[in-house]
């Protein structure tokens, strides 16, 4: 009976190990499970930020080429706020128009010690080119005043002046013709896609090329950006030149499951939602407030499909962009009080949303805060 019991008891110990083995195991395959689960919502990390800045050229009336004080001020609160990158959406500089004949590689060193705190602080920029940082409009706008046409040479000199200054160690997987211009890179759970949209024809990106980076994106954010505008407020320069082209280039970002393209060209904030011809909805997030001479916007967008959501014309600032696993958020933070000598520069938000991937691309998710 004894060894019985104890055989008995043994047996019932045997079966309670082997009890809690199963459970063990189902219980670290379900904290397996629970964590991927986890990873995959987080991006296998913490939240991170980065940041959007354009058009930090100077004001063509008073000779300056780029908005050093602006800029530099951009750059510095960048700096306090701790971003994996920023995205620099053109314009950096007059570039051929109206530069009081500082010439071209000047010009971009000029750029570089506004953007100096980035840069010392080793903090990487992902330019694209604005018109200024390209040639004049050729296909929508009244032919240019023959004083001011570039002279023969300038183009080419300005294209290699923007490449020598601010391209070295960008991804060289751009489209043929774009290298170094045009680029896609994957940065934790993020896709980002710098459009160039002057290499291809102005006013346009490339599409084909812009497939093959999309096809990748495999649920991560999608953070397209380029220096024009998709859909039109203030320039008549812009990706709706070229409608047709424009709704696929809008499609594929829906598609994509992109829910935000970044801009600038237009010195606004304005933030506007789009759907697409399938109805999911993207925000175009016009951020020209990086220096530029601010401009006044009549409120109302030629095309009936954009809905205002945001706006503001009354401040320079840059966007913030905080990506905390699936759900990203979107500040366009403002300088209302830029300090002055001895002054302390004021910062608001006066405008954000956020995003979540898991919401689906309806009209109703994006939630201004
Ligand atoms: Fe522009």
């Amino acid at each position: 009976m004894k060894s019985g019991r104890w055989a008995g008891a043994g047996a019932m110990a045997s079966r309670r190990a082997w009890l809690f083995a199963v459970a063990a195991l189902l219980a670290s395959l379900l904290a397996g499970a629970c964590g991927k689960r986890a990873a995959v919502a987080t991006g296998g990390a913490a939240a991170w930020r980065f940041a959007v800045v354009c058009d930090t050229q100077g004001n063509p009336r008073d000779g300056t080429v780029v908005n050093e004080a602006v800029a530099r001020t951009i750059a510095e609160d960048i700096v306090r706020e701790r971003v994996d990158f920023v995205l620099m959406g053109g314009d950096l500089v007059n570039g051929w128009f109206r530069n009081g004949g500082v010439s071209f590689p000047e010009q971009y060193a000029i750029w570089k010690r506004a953007m100096a705190p980035l840069l010392q602080g080793g903090v990487r920029i992902f330019p694209v080119r604005g018109n200024h940082d390209h040639g004049p409009e050729r296909t929508v706008l009244p032919p240019l005043p023959a004083q001011h046409e570039p002279a023969p040479g300038d183009l080419e000199r300005l294209e290699k002046a923007y490449r020598e200054a601010v391209t070295g160690g960008l991804p060289g997987n751009g489209p043929a013709g774009a290298k170094g211009l045009t680029y896609g890179f994957v940065h934790k759970n993020a896709l980002v896609v710098a459009l160039d949209e002057y290499a291809g024809g102005e006013h346009r990106v490339p599409q084909a090329w812009l497939d093959a980076q999309l096809a990748r994106a495999d649920g991560r954010h999608v953070f397209a950006y380029g220096h024009e505008p998709a859909f039109e407020t203030i320039h008549k320069d812009n990706l709706a030149a070229f409608p047709e082209a424009r709704d696929r280039f809008w499609d594929s970002l829906g598609a994509a499951g992109a829910r935000v393209y970044f801009c600038g060209h237009d010195h606004i904030y304005n933030r506007a939602a789009v759907a697409d011809r399938q109805g999911r909805e993207i925000r175009q997030v016009i951020a020209g407030t990086g220096g530029g001479a601010l401009k006044s916007w009549p409120g109302s967008y030629p095309d009936p499909r954009v809905r205002g959501e945001g706006h503001s014309e009354r401040h320079h600032g840059y966007l913030l962009v905080t990506v905390d696993g699936p759900r990203a958020t979107v500040e366009w933070r403002a300088i209302v009080d830029p300090g002055g000598p001895g002054g302390e520069v004021s910062w608001q938000v006066p405008d954000s949303f956020s995003y979540d991937l898991r919401a689906p691309q309806a009209a109703a998710q994006a939630v201004a805060e």
